[in-house]
């Protein structure tokens, strides 16, 4: 019978050098998106996926993540007291009762590859998902990562969101071949590590969310350094799916690069529109710029 994924890995140990110096002592997964931190985000996505073990695997400086899903028993005790009610449940109900967390150090930054490879003994015989917080995915109706899990249910295939980008940009992300035999289906042909727009695939780009069956352990643990000196994520699933299928899901939404700063620029002024709270104020300010004022500033 097919396994069910149940667990999920956050690699959250890289540097974040793209967003210096907010990210000198604190991690970029802790940057709000208005007011939920990206790790929340991602988290939320595979709760709904039905993830009910949360493995992070991180660095020294990212201690802030494991206390964002931990009690803080002194300042729930504070709003308890204050009648801070809303508060309180919005601190205490960040994860539902039965699912897990658990940590992993990854002892040197040498790639989103390696960083999954140190979930490896936690993970064990089962296929599991990766999310990249730093990708926020924001699709109409049921994640993304939810329907991963279907396609992997239909498939018992490892699944990789893509989407398709400009092909001037093709260097920034691992591409895809689909099988010319039937692209429909998604099934893949190749990919490739961030290859120059000449020599790219194509430009259906992996990002930041994966199914993946723990065959891919054993590529990872042979592979060694490529692209930019580190070990690939993609070097291994090309490896991988020359024994097994591995499809591309292309999703219906909109996917911020939150680790960069327009990307997460953009992230905010979407989510603040929307926001229960602020949106309809945000709105309006928004509309009171005048061109002359944006193009001042
Ligand atoms: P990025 O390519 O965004 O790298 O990693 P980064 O270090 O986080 O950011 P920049 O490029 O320096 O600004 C993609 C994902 O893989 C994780 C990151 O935390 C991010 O979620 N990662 C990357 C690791 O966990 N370990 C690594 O060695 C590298």
């Amino acid at each position: 019978m097919l396994k069910k994924v149940t667990k999920a890995v956050f690699p959250v140990a890289g540097m974040g050098t793209r967003f210096l110096p907010a990210t000198k002592a604190s991690p970029k997964e802790m940057l709000p998106i208005v007011d939920i931190p990206l790790i929340q985000y991602a988290v939320e996505e595979a709760i709904a996926a039905g993830i009910t073990q949360l493995i992070f695997v991180t660095s020294s400086s990212k201690r802030a993540i494991e206390d964002h899903f931990d009690s803080n028993f002194e300042l729930e005790s504070k709003l308890e007291e204050r009648g801070k009610l809303d508060m309180l449940s919005i601190v205490k109900d960040i994860l539902p009762p039965g699912v897990s967390c658990a940590y992993v150090r990854q002892p040197n930054q040498l790639g989103l590859g390696h960083a999954v490879l140190c979930a490896q003994s936690l993970i064990g015989d089962e296929p599991f998902a990766v999310l990249l917080a730093d990708d926020l995915i924001d699709c109409e109706g049921p994640y993304c990562l939810e329907r991963m899990v279907d396609m992997y249910q239909s498939t018992a295939s490892s699944v990789i969101a893509a989407q398709r980008v400009s092909p001037d940009e093709t260097h920034k992300y691992g591409i895809m071949a689909l099988d010319e035999r039937d692209p429909s289906t998604g099934c893949l042909r190749d990919i490739v590590e961030k290859p120059k727009p000449s020599e790219a695939p194509s430009n259906l780009a992996a990002v930041g969310r994966y199914i993946l069956t723990p065959k891919i352990f054993q590529h990872l643990a042979v592979i060694g350094r490529g692209a930019g000196g580190e070990i690939q994520l993609t070097d291994a699933i090309s490896k991988m799916l020359k024994e097994e299928d591995v499809f591309a899901y292309q999703f219906h939404g909109v996917r911020y690069d939150c680790g960069s700063k327009l990307g997460y620029l953009q992230a905010t002024v979407n989510y603040a529109l929307r926001h229960p709270e602020v949106g309809e104020e945000f709105r309006a300010y928004l509309s009171s710029l005048t061109l002359q004022e944006l193009c001042e500033i």
